[in-house]
């Protein structure tokens, strides 16, 4: 069954969390800070994060007091304590999976490619995905079976703003006829050629990788157009489904870095879940995200050589 909880909720309250903990960590980009190892020099975390993770929190718990929260600052640092975390809560009615700051190296060394992801998932199937990139100011959303969108900050609040007033004076909620929401509606690129293609991809960054999956990524690399590698998941699978960038692969993520992500380049027409079974569940650690069905076949068949 579906949630039924009113959809211009949930989005309303994605939305408004997602851009104030944004322009936290934006206003804070040049100022120092304490900068902290977690597995390894670039896998690193600043009171930013904390401080953006619990604006997030106080937006959520004021609308859903019950709803459980998964935000990547109450976890351990590593993979496992990772996989036990969201394993802990994967089927959860109401399920909120957060990432306060996806780029934490790139904050930290104030290159302005960092983004917020928040996805709401009932009972293990994700919904809702947002992801806010405020140094450029973009919001990329997606709510399962409606499709895929992106805007600015300030009509994005201006449409949560309409949405709770004319609920509130039990009017009908504003319904758009050829779109569920009002702003620009995201394709992912439709490009089938290797040798064309801009791909994408992350480098481990709590160590354990095998060489096999580094000689893939050298032979993706050869047959490809180009490569880009702009530290931030989330900000990745965003510009994979504005068709920005044609293909993507990483391993080792966790779920609050691709569950948004994941939801948004599918609803924006595009193929993404875990490298190999395509499958797209909370677990999924190891992503590919393509435009077309035809590049993943191909990049698959490379990285499972
Ligand atoms: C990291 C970023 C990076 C990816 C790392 C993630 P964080 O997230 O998404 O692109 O390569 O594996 O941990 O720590 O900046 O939120
Ligand atoms: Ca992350
Ligand atoms: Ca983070």
């Amino acid at each position: 069954m579906l949630s039924d909880l009113p959809k211009y909720e949930l989005l309303s309250v994605a939305i408004r969390a997602a851009i104030e903990a944004g322009d936290h960590f934006r206003e804070r980009v040049d100022s120092s800070k304490q900068v902290k190892m977690k597995t390894s020099f670039a896998d690193v975390v600043t009171e930013v994060d904390s401080q953006c993770e619990a604006i997030i929190y106080k937006h959520i718990r004021a609308t859903y007091p019950h709803h459980v929260l998964l935000g990547e600052e109450q976890v351990a640092p590593g993979s496992s304590a990772s996989i036990e975390a969201i394993n802990a809560v994967s089927e959860e009615e109401h399920l909120w999976i957060i990432d306060p700051l996806d780029g934490t190296t790139n904050f930290v060394q104030h290159m302005r490619l960092s983004v917020v992801s928040i996805a709401y998932a009932h009972k293990g199937k994700v919904m809702l995905g947002v992801i806010y990139d405020p140094y450029h100011d973009e919001v990329f959303l997606a709510y399962k079976g409606r499709g895929a969108y992106r805007t600015s900050s300030r009509e994005a609040q201006i449409w949560c703003d309409l949405q709770i007033a004319d609920h509130k004076e039990k009017s009908v909620v504003i319904e758009h006829t050829n779109s569920f929401l009002p702003w620009e509606t995201l394709q992912v690129s439709k490009r089938q050629e290797i040798e064309k293609a801009i791909l994408a991809t992350g480098f481990p960054a709590r160590g354990g990788i095998g060489s096999e999956r580094t000689d893939a990524g050298l032979k993706i690399v050869a047959a490809a157009g180009n490569l880009r590698a702009i530290g931030s998941a989330a900000l990745h699978l965003a510009w994979i489904a504005a068709g920005r960038v044609d293909g993507y692969w990483e391993y080792d993520l966790n779920a609050w870095d691709i569950a948004a992500g994941i939801l948004i380049v599918q609803e924006a027409g595009g193929q993404a879940g875990a490298i190999g079974s395509g499958i797209d569940g909370l677990r999924v650690r190891d992503v590919l995200a393509t435009g077309t069905a035809t590049l993943s076949h191909m990049l698959n068949t490379l990285l499972l050589i």
